[in-house]
């Protein structure tokens, strides 16, 4: 039973420091590829960023067990102040977008592989997708390629262990790179000549996944999307302000975190460990 002492003092702490940010979340770093988009945006506003390291990855595990992560998570960066919620994980708003909604009550804004607008790029009349297994099976996803792609080909790859593999091998690691071998080459043998990263860990290899497609084939991804859409959703709430500071936090291990987060975001960032 938690002390009710405790959780104010830790609040209180909290809001000291970030007077009501945005709270972002993922299985992981993937979603630090929003972040850096929404830091570029709103580069006035503060952000907790929360890292569900210790259940990485989400792609491959059951619907209700990333259902209750997300649920959790978003009342946890709510408790710390979040005045809203960014689900920065196309697997956990696959399949948890409305009970994540359902949960909290501050506005939340998540993402989902960027179909649409592929399928209006697109020339050849082929599109690929990149995205985890989960994503690619949900209701949600199959919606979106109905509603937004029928008169197009999609190609859904789905790319088990990309996204573990990323983090704790590195993007450019050998066992990456047999992944994207593997996972790419199907996309270029359709013919696709726009493919959507339906994954936020998947831009922190966009080089190599490039590098596999014949020149010309447009790579596109949710980041800048999700971020405008966050700015139109706390300016028609006059919530927009802050004093530009980050916040991370994980349920992992901070310290083999922090070290990952400086690999990835290039530069060194405080981790705190949350258990939730
Ligand atoms: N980054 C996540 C996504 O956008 C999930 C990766 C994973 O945990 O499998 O889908």
């Amino acid at each position: 039973m938690p002390c009710p002492g405790v959780a104010l003092s830790e609040n209180l702490l909290s809001l000291s420091r970030l007077s009501h940010p945005i709270g972002v979340f993922d299985s992981g770093l993937g979603g630090l590829t929003v972040l850096a988009a929404l830091r570029a945006r709103l580069p006035g506003e503060d952000f907790i960023y929360f890292a569900d390291t210790h259940f990485l990855p989400y792609g491959e595990k059951p619907e209700a067990f990333i259902r209750a992560r997300g649920e959790r998570i978003a009342q946890a960066l709510v408790a710390r102040g979040a005045k809203a919620i960014v689900v920065a994980c196309n697997t956990a708003t696959a399949v948890a977008a409305e009970p994540i909604r359902a949960a909290v009550a501050v506005p939340v804004v998540a993402l989902e592989p960027a179909v649409k607008p592929a399928a209006a790029l697109t020339r050849s009349g082929v599109i690929g997708v990149l995205a985890t297994t989960r994503t690619l099976e949900s209701e949600r996803y199959r919606r979106l390629v109905r509603t937004h792609a029928e008169s197009v080909r999609v190609v859904s790859q789905p790319c088990p262990g990309l996204a573990e593999a990323i983090e704790t091998d590195g993007p450019r690691s050998a066992r990456v790179e047999a992944l994207l071998d593997a996972y790419v080459q199907p996309l270029a043998a359709a013919g696709a000549d726009v493919v959507v990263l339906g994954c936020t860990h998947y831009p922190w290899v966009r080089a190599g996944i490039a590098a596999r497609l014949p020149a010309g084939v447009a790579i596109v991804d949710t980041g800048e999307a999700v971020a405008r859409q966050v700015e139109r959703r706390l300016q028609g709430e006059s919530q927009l302000g802050g004093h530009g500071q980050l916040q991370l936090a994980t349920s992992g291990n901070p310290l083999q975190v922090r070290e990952t987060v400086a690999r990835l975001w290039g530069a060194p960032l405080a981790v705190e460990a949350w258990s939730i």
